[in-house]
């Protein structure tokens, strides 16, 4: 798996000292009550399990499917719910965790539905977040890391489903790109 990767962008130890990071700045804008937090699986389970257990704060945990790639390496255009039922949101503040802010569109869709089923307020966390043009206009409240426009795998993020246990994020290889 290690021999498909052409560099690691962002190694093991930088990730886990922003998520420190990360962490306080969730603490100080979350100072009282209990906050739901959504996980859009399954790229962002990594970086949510970790981030997450840094938060000294009460929350509860939902996960939702969502898929915008359905498998490649270009984001289909469309955002798909997967799950029958939808977390219970009405007056809560959410925090909305994703791996990777791209073209946006995911973020965007599910903040939308999340403040349709009446959540009080939304506020959304990325490890990554491309330095592009987005298709919508979004921004996350929380970026790990601001990365080139180039597909990257590992500490979550997948190829074809594969690569996800990777401590790291990296490059594939143009030829593991198949
Ligand atoms: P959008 O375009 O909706 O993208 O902002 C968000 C979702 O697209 C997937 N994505 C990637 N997955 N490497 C991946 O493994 C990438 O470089 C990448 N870029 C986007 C990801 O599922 C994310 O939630």
């Amino acid at each position: 798996m290690r021999n498909d990767i052409e560099r690691v962008l962002i190694d093991e130890a930088v990730i886990e000292k922003r998520l420190d990071s990360m962490a306080l700045e969730i603490e100080r804008d979350f100072p009282e009550g209990t906050l739901v937090v959504i996980i859009l699986l399954k790229g962002a389970l990594v970086f949510a399990a970790d981030l997450l257990r840094r938060v000294q704060r009460p929350l509860e945990i939902e996960c939702l499917n969502v898929a915008s790639y359905h498998g490649g390496t270009e984001s289909s255009g469309r955002v798909d719910f997967l799950d029958r039922n939808f977390p219970e949101v009405k007056g809560r503040h959410v925090l909305l965790l994703d791996d990777i802010l791209d073209t946006g569109r995911t973020l965007h869709a599910v903040t939308v539905r999340l403040k349709e089923e009446g959540a009080a307020g939304v506020h959304t966390g990325v490890l990554l977040a491309k330095d592009k043009e987005r298709a919508e206009e979004v921004d996350a409240d929380y970026i790990g890391f601001e990365i080139g426009d180039e597909f990257v795998v590992g500490y979550g993020l997948d190829y074809k489903g594969m690569y996800r246990n990777l401590p790291y994020v990296g490059v594939l290889k143009s030829e593991a790109a198949i």
